[in-house]
């Protein structure tokens, strides 16, 4: 099984790109399925994720290929299989994605139950109940939602909480039905934004992306488009706080600094200095690393998937800080982790409160899901000595070529099997 290996220690220095959106590639890709025609898709990052997706949508009957500037393109000219399997499902939750479109185009889907999640229960009760809003019959059999309708009806959909996922699949799911379909409690990601834009290039009548009610008039059928996918708010997050915890310099290029506000301000909380254009963000830091305060909540507020980063960039702050996980139960397994760096850190339901301490000590430690292993590589930036991050393949299913970036950025930090 191959690990990380990071000689703590250097801060990081210079420049680095940013990748296409993992969450707004997987998505995108699912779109493919709501047309015969052929969807090009640009600034596709190379991820696990990525994979498992063009192999699920392959599997299906969609045709993948490889444009000659590492675009993909999918043509779903024939579905004949509309079914997610366990394997796939098990391994990538967002495989649900495949639910509306598969529903709305063909009439029926087959796609299993997601089961138990690292990060808590995660259900898909909300994507089920709108799709019965909209005049599908799903029944649970053998561990599968078995969703039919012979055409979708436009409906008027409020969430119970706000989903992302949820929301794209019934904003995909609405743009073959037949009617209005009105999306409230929508969620407002950047990514959800993305979808929208690209379903609207297909020919969808979409409006209200990025606002709490998405309004969608269904279409008899949508058409090829090309599209290209926004740059990844989580990764560009990551390399920022990694650069303010080692107390580097680095310009994040090729990103989108309105998609991180949120995330920015509370960057500059913890004394580090931000400047920000159109594309770019440097980020630098010379005086002391404050603890800070925060709480998870649907966007534009502070997002899950930068809570692990800033719980590990408060290990080695001045002060203590305190985090609350809003979004998903047992979202704190990086804590026992980091504990085994020498970080002090009690968590009491879902609050973590975060002692800084003067250093954190190299060790072995292992990645329980993604944005997890993440907080692991940047401590490990700043531990003494080694540490080890093993069961990276969770890494690998998110951040592209990171132990490359990083190393770019002047990190001591190799892949070892
Ligand atoms: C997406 C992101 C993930 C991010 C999360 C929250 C993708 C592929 N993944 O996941 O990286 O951490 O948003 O920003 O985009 N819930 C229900 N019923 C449902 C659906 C969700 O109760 O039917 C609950 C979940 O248990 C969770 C909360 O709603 O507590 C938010 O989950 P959701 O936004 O759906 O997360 P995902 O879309 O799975």
């Amino acid at each position: 099984m191959e690990k990380l290996a990071i000689e703590g220690g250097v801060p990081l220095h210079g420049e680095v790109a940013v990748s296409g959106a993992k969450n707004a590639a997987l998505p995108i890709l699912c779109a493919a399925l709501l047309t015969a025609e052929p969807l090009r898709i640009g600034n596709v990052p190379h991820l696990r994720d990525v994979s498992t997706m063009l192999s699920l949508l392959g599997q299906m009957g969609v045709a993948v290929s490889m444009d000659d500037k590492l675009g993909i393109e999918l043509c779903a000219a024939r579905i004949h299989t509309p079914e997610a399997p366990y394997e796939m499902v098990k391994t990538m939750r967002a495989s649900v994605l495949v639910l509306g479109p598969l529903v709305a185009r063909c009439g029926e889907a087959r796609v299993s139950l997601p089961g138990g999640c690292a990060i808590g229960l995660r259900p898909v009760d909300q994507h089920i109940k709108g799709l019965q809003a909209m005049g599908a019959t799903i029944t649970v059999e053998q561990g599968y939602m078995v969703a039919r309708a012979k055409r979708l009806k436009g409906a008027r959909i409020c969430t119970d909480v706000v989903t992302v996922t949820g929301t794209e699949n019934l904003m995909m799911a609405g743009t073959l039905a037949d009617g209005v379909t009105v999306i409230e409690n929508a969620a407002r990601e950047p990514e959800v934004t993305d979808l929208a834009h690209c379903l609207t290039a297909m020919g969808a009548k979409i409006s209200g992306a990025g606002t709490d009610v998405i309004t969608i008039e269904g279409v008899a059928k949508l058409h090829g488009a090309t599209t290209s996918v926004i740059p990844d708010r989580i990764e560009t997050g990551t390399f920022v706080v990694a650069a303010a915890m080692t107390g580097g310099d680095v310009r994040v290029t090729g990103a989108r600094p309105g998609h991180l506000d949120a995330v920015l301000a509370k960057l500059r909380d913890a004394g580090a200095t931000v400047e920000t254009g159109e594309d770019w963000i440097h980020v630098r830091r010379s005086g002391p690393l404050k603890a800070v305060n925060l709480r998870t909540a649907p966007y534009p507020a502070f997002p899950t998937d930068m809570q692990a980063q800033f719980l590990a960039m408060n290990c080695v702050a001045q002060g203590t800080g305190v985090i609350h996980e809003d979004i998903f139960e047992n979202r704190f397994m990086h804590v026992q982790e980091l504990q085994r760096l020498g970080a002090d850190i009690e968590v009491d339901g879902n609050t973590a409160v975060v002692k800084g301490v003067a250093a954190l000590d190299g060790a072995t430690v292992m990645a329980t899901d993604l944005r997890a292993s993440a907080s692991l590589v940047i401590a490990g930036l700043v531990a003494r000595g080694t540490t080890i991050v093993d069961r990276i393949y969770h890494l690998d299913r998110g951040y592209e070529a990171i132990e490359e970036k990083l190393s770019r950025l002047g990190a001591r930090i190799k892949r070892v099997s």
